[in-house]
């Protein structure tokens, strides 16, 4: 049954602090479940969390896992789902189911740059037709009577089409705007374009929030001056650093956030191990997802890498655990530092051509 599109979808959650920008956790698949969001809350929450992408196809239903992530979301904050397809009957469809889940509101995933993701014509690949945009955003504005968002690149090889599809969410009343300032076949190497975000901003009548390499308040501080827009997304320096959502807040207050120490990351770990355990997860299954985690954390450990490296080693638990305590209780009150440090990469890099098979798994991320 069609739902009637109203008029005026309500206003966006506001964030905590009047006038503030706002904050986001960016969708990642594997990542952004039900135990690393309640993680993140732990240290300080985002305004906003967006679920991984759900696939929409003919067969799918939305996967058990990421509706947890809705259901039982217990962070005190909204969370969007997000859906990727192309399918203009199972998107509505998908997004009506969700809409019977607790959710901020739904959101369309126009950005995915793995090539088995994009040669689907879903996610990144869309970019390439701005004219099926147009239709796919009609058809799920008409379901989603509350607020409807849009993650996006800013095209697919270049930004060609980048005016013409802001023009397209204007059109269908697009409520938030998230913009990743690179293109589809950058995946996640090279500058971000936040002259390109700036022109977005511009140009777009909803929020928009800049996403792409905000490593800290700092930086995200920088990019919010530099691009007007009204908040930050910000995926893998939260996990690398997830007291940095807390430190924007403080940072966009005024206030210069206090450093974390790595006495605080060791009990980070440990946090995210007990989060990220279930029963039934063999030890070595559950050691090598932490390492997923620990390839971002490692590039604010020290200038060498050496954490990296020996963390890679461990096999189990105990080894785990051992290696850091080396690196981060030897001397506990030492600095985790604020930005990445440079030369430092999770393996194989995101950022390198090594990973282009599937850029959107934390398995080629970072495995
Ligand atoms: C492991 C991983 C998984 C991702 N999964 C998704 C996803 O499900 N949906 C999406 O829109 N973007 C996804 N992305 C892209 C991020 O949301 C974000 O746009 C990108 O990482 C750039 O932001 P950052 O520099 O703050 O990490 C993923 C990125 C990574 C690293």
């Amino acid at each position: 049954m069609e739902m009637p599109a109203t008029p005026h979808a309500p206003a966006l959650p506001a964030g905590l602090l009047p006038q503030a920008p706002l904050t986001a956790l960016a969708p990642m698949q594997d990542v952004t479940d039900l135990a690393f969001m309640g993680v993140i809350a732990h240290y300080g929450p985002p305004d906003y969390f967006f679920t991984e992408f759900l696939r929409v196809h003919a067969q799918s239903r939305p996967e058990p896992h990421i509706l947890r992530s809705i259901d039982e979301n217990a962070t005190g904050r909204p969370v969007f789902a997000q859906l990727i397809g192309e399918d203009v009957h199972h998107l509505r469809r998908t997004a009506e189911a969700l809409l019977r889940h607790p959710v901020a509101g739904i959101d369309l995933n126009l950005g995915c740059p793995a090539p088995k993701v994009y040669r689907k014509n879903v996610g990144g690949g869309l970019l390439r037709e701005p004219e099926r945009v147009g239709e796919i955003l009609a058809a799920l504005r008409a379901s989603v009577p509350g607020l409807f968002t849009v993650k996006m690149r800013i095209g697919f090889e270049d930004d060609r089409h980048l005016d013409r599809l802001l023009d397209l969410v204007n059109e269908h009343r697009v409520d938030l705007l998230s913009v990743h300032g690179r293109t589809v076949r950058q995946m996640y190497r090279g500058d971000v374009r936040y002259d390109l975000i700036a022109r977005a901003v511009s140009r777009a009548r909803c929020p928009v929030l800049a996403n792409g390499n905000v490593t800290s308040a700092a930086k995200a501080a920088a990019v919010v001056r530099e691009t007007g827009a009204a908040g930050v997304m910000i995926g893998r320096h939260a996990i690398r650093n997830p007291w940095i959502f807390r430190h924007c807040r403080e940072r966009f207050a005024g206030r210069e956030p206090a450093p974390v120490r790595l006495g605080d990351v060791r009990e980070y770990v440990e946090r995210l191990y007990h989060a990220t355990g279930f029963p039934g997860l063999a030890e070595h299954h559950h050691v090598n997802k932490m390492k997923k985690y620990l390839n971002f954390v490692g590039q604010s450990v020290d200038p060498a890498g050496a954490f990296l490296h020996d963390m890679r080693r461990a096999a189990t638990e105990q080894e785990l655990f051992n290696v850091c305590d080396r690196h981060l209780l030897a001397e506990p009150g030492r600095e985790f530092a604020a930005e990445p440090f440079p030369g430092v990469v999770a393996r194989p890099n995101c950022e390198d051509a090594a990973t282009e098979p599937a850029a959107c798994s934390l398995d080629t991320v970072t495995a």
